[in-house]
Parts: C-alpha cells; structure tokens; sequence
C-alpha cells in the first residue's frame, strides 16, 4: 500500500490527540511531521503536549516542529475553558524528551519536509491557521508540492466561539483568509460535521478498556468541555482525518468559502456561499453532512488499532 505523506498542523486539545493517535496508527498514512500552533491553549504548552502524546504513542521517530507564537494581527485567545489549563487536563503524561524537539520554525519544517518529498504532500491543519498563511506566503515554492489541505474549521452556520465564528478560524481569520485565498486545493471539515461526530456514553465506556490509547482517552475526556460524557463527545479534529481515510462517510458541496476579517460581529465567520449568491469561483470542497453511526463505528475501530 502506498502510504499517503501528510503533515499535521495542530495545537493539541484533546480532540487533536484523539485525531494525532489516529492518524499515527493509520497504516493508509505516513505522517512526515507534525507542526504546533498556538490555539486551544499557548505554543509551549501544545507543543509539550504534542511531545508529550508521541512518547506515549512510542512514536518519538516523528518530528515535531514548533511554529506560531501568536495570530498574524488579533490579539492572542485560548480554548482552556474546553481542553484545561494544560490543554490536556485528565492525564499525567511523563516527560518527554524536549531535547527532540526541532530547532527551526515549523514553517521551515514544513518546507524541508515538502520540497523534499517525491509525492505531494497533504496538510492537514486541525488547529488555527497561522502557520499554513506564514509558510504560502513566505515560501511559495512549496505550493506546487502540497496536494491538499483537509482543514478542520469554520462553519456554514453559527460558531462555537463566536456567533458566527468557529474557534480555528476565530483564533485567525487573517491566517484563515490568506489561506481561502491561497488557490490551493481545500477541503474543510467545518462544525457542521464536528458537531455530530461524537463519542457517546456507550462508546466511551468500551474505550476505556480497549488499549493504553483508550485508558488515556477516557482520562482526558473525563475533562474534555466540548461536549460531555452524556451528550456526546465533540471529535471535531478527527473528523478531517475521517475525510482524509473515508471520504464517503461526508456529504460535501464545492463552494466558495471566504473569511469575515472586517465585521464588528461578525469577525472570523467563515462564508460559505452554498447558493452563490457571490457569484465566485468554487475554491473549497465542504462536507456539510456526515453518517454519524458511519463515524462512530469507524472511530472506535481506529482507537481500537491504536496500540
Ligand atoms: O472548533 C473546534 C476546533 O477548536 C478544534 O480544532 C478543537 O481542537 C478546538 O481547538
Ligand atoms: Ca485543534
């Protein structure tokens, strides 16, 4: 089989871990880095958190690259009410071996990793996109390489962390419109899906005693604010991984998606122009429905691979 090359781009956020451990034991995927962005809590802290998740995972051969400290212009917000002060509450992780972490930029990372590559490479940004609009835009040799950007973000309707805005997009929308605009090719996981993919009570339960991988899990969801135990569990990062692995599981429309950079209310919306009113070029494909049973079977069964 040949393994797809993707890099992750991710400010781990439970969620983000549950989509990490996924993609790392995806034998369809050879995961060639992963970059860190501030988002659901500082960079420090996600990017310990995402060393922290491949000495677990017994993965430490991947490297990890540290990126943006802050958005490209708004003032810097956190997701740690959602994900904890650490943004892995729930679980005691050991140290890893900070001494590992890569020295340069995530975006000079990313270019290494994508020039150098002989298939093209797919991101796959789960967090805000500050990186992704610093690496097009610094170095734009890389475009020609990159396949695709399977995004988790945005929203055809209301937000979760504003009225209109999803958090990734919220977090940047400076970062998110660079990146609309970037003429690359886009597919958006938006909360549209995110929203119903969950991990339900029952399914929680038989992670916990699936592997090491579901005991962590059930650790950290026991602290995990986007959604509850009872409601259902918000998988919302794993859901681009989902698209990446089983694309039929999502109903999609391509559309044209832009970012709200100047409303007073509605900041970090992202537009999604499903009946073109605008009357611009398509630029993204949109999954605006998944078979949420389709989902949860598919996602228990890669947690139960992830050992
Ligand atoms: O809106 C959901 C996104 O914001 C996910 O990436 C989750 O990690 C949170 O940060
Ligand atoms: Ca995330």
């Amino acid at each position: 089989m040949i393994k797809r090359p993707i890099i992750i781009d991710t400010d781990p956020g439970i969620d983000d871990a549950v989509a990490i451990a996924v993609a790392l034991f995806s034998e369809e995927l050879d995961v060639k880095l992963i970059t860190t962005v501030s988002g659901n809590v500082s960079l420090d802290k996600v990017t310990y958190n995402a060393m922290c998740l491949l000495k677990y995972f017994g993965k430490e051969e991947i490297p990890v690259a540290a990126g943006a400290s802050k958005p490209l212009l708004r003032e810097v917000i956190d997701a740690s009410d959602i994900h904890g002060k650490t943004g892995m509450e729930g679980f005691d992780f050991d140290e890893p071996d900070m001494s590992k972490l890569l020295k340069e930029h995530a975006i000079d990372a990313m270019r290494k990793v994508i020039l150098e590559s002989n298939e093209k490479v797919t991101i796959v940004p789960i967090g805000p996109l500050t990186n992704i609009a610093l690496l097009i835009r610094t170095y734009p040799e890389v475009m020609e390489n990159i396949e695709e950007l399977v995004i988790m973000g945005g929203s055809t309707g209301r937000g979760n962390a504003g009225v209109m805005a999803e958090f990734n997009f919220y977090a940047d929308p400076e970062a998110a419109k660079i990146v609309m605009k970037s003429g690359l090719k886009i597919s958006i996981t938006p909360l549209d899906v995110g929203l119903k993919a969950l991990v339900l009570p029952e399914d929680s339960e038989q992670i916990k005693l699936m592997n090491k991988t579901g005991e962590m899990f059930y650790s950290l969801f026991k602290r995990y604010r986007g959604g509850s135990f009872s409601t259902g569990l918000k998988m919302y990062d794993s859901c681009a991984i989902a698209y990446l692995l089983k694309p039929e599981m999502f109903e999609t429309a391509f559309t044209f998606v832009d970012i709200e950079t100047k409303g007073e209310l509605t900041y970090g919306c992202s537009v999604v122009d499903l009946r073109g009113y605008l009357k611009e070029e398509p630029n993204a494909t949109v999954c605006i429905d998944v078979d949420a049973q389709m989902f949860r079977d598919w996602l228990m069964d890669r947690i139960r691979n992830c050992n």
